[in-house]
């Protein structure tokens, strides 16, 4: 079987689940290159993933390794010119979101992308490779909900992860951008339409960190489409229960909801507390297979020389529409697109 030789640029949390991925899940796939900034994540390519071709920096892996693309899982400021570096060379590029955290830089990414049409671009809107998401927007496209015209949509992240989000938030790009930006995608992609004007807040009430950063620890926002449907978002840095993920769809016909309960599994415990069902407790956990569902989708549209369904152009719309969010929670104003 032909394999596709990835490379992987950053180590950090979501980095090695994709690394991982790519080594041990992908059949199609041979992790050949690791590049990260920090000792501890060479460490971790060495001896978790079996990677001699290590790398501190990132164009020195560009002009060494033996590799056909790159799997980009860098802080999000890096990710736009790692992405025209990795092109220029040749490589097919599958990024994380956001895809820059500016406009400037995801026009330079477009430009690169559109320099290269024979390469595979992919951003990691990775929502979309879950399968009830999937099966959500095949359910809208078969008409079962009539015409959809508005979205609810929530992110939570888990309190039991504050500390490292608290890290991770100083160079996150913001709530809006950074975890909202999921929401933005679904919203447009569920509702076939481009976003005209949003209205935001933001809070912090627990973890004080967040507002020192320049950031808030929830956010709260609305959306006004070009065909007139409409979006909320609820976005959290410290939700109690876990991973708090969820999301309705209301059309002229009804109503779609994936994942009302964010729930871990199909097991109750009856005791003391009630009966509960415990709550998925961290991305990696909800979102496993849809990681994996991602990349497998980018290794077959490289080898296939096709392109995936997640373009650079919905991570320039989104990227647009989340930080013209942030700037509505910002100035106190209603931000027209
Ligand atoms: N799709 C999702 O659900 C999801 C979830 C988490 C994070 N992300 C995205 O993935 C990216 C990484 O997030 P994370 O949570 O793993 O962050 P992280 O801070 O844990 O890891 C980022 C890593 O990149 C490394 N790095 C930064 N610049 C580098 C450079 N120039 N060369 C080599 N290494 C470099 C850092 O040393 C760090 O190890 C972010 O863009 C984030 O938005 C997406």
């Amino acid at each position: 079987m032909r394999k596709l030789r990835v490379g992987v640029v950053g180590m950090g949390r979501l980095g090695k689940v994709h690394a991982w991925n790519i080594a041990y899940q992908i059949p199609n796939a041979e992790l050949t290159a690791v590049c990260s900034g920090r000792a501890e994540g060479m460490d971790y390519a060495r001896r978790e993933l079996g990677v001699e071709a290590v790398y501190p920096d990132y164009r020195e892996m560009l002009a060494k390794a033996d590799m056909d693309a790159v799997v980009i899982v860098t802080t999000s400021s890096e990710h736009c010119w790692q992405i025209e570096a990795a092109l220029d060379a040749g490589k097919h590029v599958f990024c994380e979101k956001p895809l820059g955290v500016d406009v400037a830089q995801c026009k330079l990414a477009e430009a690169a992308v559109e320099r290269h049409p024979d390469r595979t671009f992919m951003l990691g809107f990775m929502r979309r490779y879950d399968k009830s998401y999937a099966y959500a927007k095949k359910k809208i496209e078969e008409g079962a909900i009539g015409t959809p015209y508005l979205v609810k949509a929530t992110g939570m992240d888990p309190e039991s992860a504050v500390q490292e989000t608290l890290r991770y938030t100083k160079t996150s790009s913001g709530i809006f951008l950074d975890l909202g930006i999921h929401d933005i995608d679904l919203m447009r992609w569920f509702l076939g339409s481009e976003v005209t004007e949003v209205y935001a807040m933001g809070a912090t009430f627990k973890y004080p960190g967040f507002r020192e950063a320049g950031d808030a620890e929830t956010g709260a926002a609305m959306f006004k489409f070009e065909n007139g449907a409409m979006s909320m978002m609820h976005v959290g840095r410290a939700a109690p229960h876990g991973y708090h993920v969820e999301t309705e769809i209301v059309g002229t016909d009804g109503i779609l909801r994936i994942s009302a309960v964010p729930e871990k599994n199909l097991a109750m415990v009856y005791n003391v507390n009630g009966a509960c069902t415990e709550c998925v407790g961290s991305f990696p956990e909800r979102f496993a297979e849809a990681y994996r569902n991602e990349l497998q989708e980018f290794v077959d549209c490289a080898l296939k020389g096709r392109q995936p369904g997640t373009t650079v152009y919905d991570g320039t719309k989104s990227t647009i529409i989340g930080y013209a969010t942030t700037e509505a929670w910002k100035t106190g104003k209603i931000v027209r697109i």
